[in-house]
């Protein structure tokens, strides 16, 4: 059953990046669920194939399109729209999820790690906004909406060094959807732009970051009872059942019970024990989508 506020999202056209696995995959089960039309999108193409499979027999009233498409490439990307386009009209939805971490420290991390990051983290979610943008334009939706899955790592830096230029994509992502916002109410349209930004969820994140070191990778997910791909999908829902004059925009963070709050610090030399909180550093904004240039 569609949950209240989902219901004008029926047939609707979701693009979900980064499906394959992950919080991605759960986004994309999610809105099938919902009923809406998701194209999920990544290089295992395989996996969102037996994703839609299982989605199909559970009979949920949507239906998952499985793409691949490797988002480190532009002409892949526009592609896919173009694909889009022709063979379900254009996106209402866009989900720029897909993301990663390379253990590549500013002091001596390799410039394609780098690169890989930059790639899929900032251009390839700028490319798709635009992209996602302009199909809307032309089919004068004007009650679109594109979420961008930052991360707590968009809001503060954590003193680990493999976790440096990662930080940096997502405080480009921080950036990018606040500036969206504006140029949507610039461009005097309806349409909505909101980040999300967890903290750690169990996913194959982790195990990618560290692929020479799994058991790293199996310790980040140990250390603390983690929030599950779901729970970010939870938040998803939430944003996109919101009343369309309700803008959820900046900085929807979620973590786990157990993380500590690291949007809090503690001042230079302060015993150890809660930190103050940093002063406006994350506003969690709502407000009415037509105001707050
Ligand atoms: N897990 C966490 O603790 C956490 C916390 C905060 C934010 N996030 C953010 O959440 C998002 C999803 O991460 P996750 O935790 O679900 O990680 P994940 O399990 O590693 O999944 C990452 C997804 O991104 C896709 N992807 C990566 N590079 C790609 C490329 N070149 N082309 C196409 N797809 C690509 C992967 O698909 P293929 O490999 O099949 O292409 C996969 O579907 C990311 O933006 C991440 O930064 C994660």
């Amino acid at each position: 059953m569609a949950r209240p506020g989902m219901e004008r999202w029926r047939d609707r056209l979701a693009l979900v990046t980064g499906a394959s696995v992950g919080i991605g995959a759960a986004v994309a089960r999610a809105l099938v669920q919902q009923g809406l039309k998701v194209v999920g999108c990544a290089r295992t193409v395989g996996n969102i194939e037996e994703l839609a499979a299982e989605c199909k027999s559970a009979g949920y009233p949507g239906t998952l399109i499985p793409y691949r498409c490797d988002l480190s490439n532009e002409e892949d990307i526009l592609s896919m729209f173009s694909a889009i386009c022709s063979q379900h009209g254009g996106v209402d939805i866009c989900i720029n999820n897909a993301g990663l971490g390379r253990p590549d420290s500013l002091l001596s991390g390799s410039t394609s790690g780098w690169k890989e990051m930059l790639n899929v983290n900032v251009l390839a979610l700028s490319i798709c906004t635009r992209e996602a943008y302009q199909s809307m334009k032309e089919r004068k939706v004007d009650d679109g909406h594109i979420i961008n899955i930052n991360s707590m790592s968009g809001h503060r830096v954590v003193p680990q060094s493999v976790t440096h230029f990662y930080s940096a994509t997502k405080y480009a992502v921080t950036a990018l959807t606040e500036g969206l916002r504006q140029e949507l109410r610039e461009a005097q349209t309806h349409i909505r732009a909101t980040c999300i930004s967890p903290g750690f969820v169990e996913t194959q994140f982790a195990f990618r970051l560290h692929d020479k070191e799994p058991e790293k990778a199996a310790a980040t997910y140990e250390q603390i009872k983690c929030l599950q791909p779901e729970d970010v999908t939870e938040a998803v829902i939430y944003v996109l059942s919101s009343p369309p004059h309700v803008q959820v925009s900046l900085a929807l963070t979620i973590h786990s019970l157990e993380e500590p709050n690291q949007l809090q610090r503690k001042e230079a030399g302060s015993p150890a024990g809660p930190g103050r909180v940093s002063q406006g550093l994350i506003p969690c904004a709502f407000h009415r989508s037509e105001t707050s240039r």
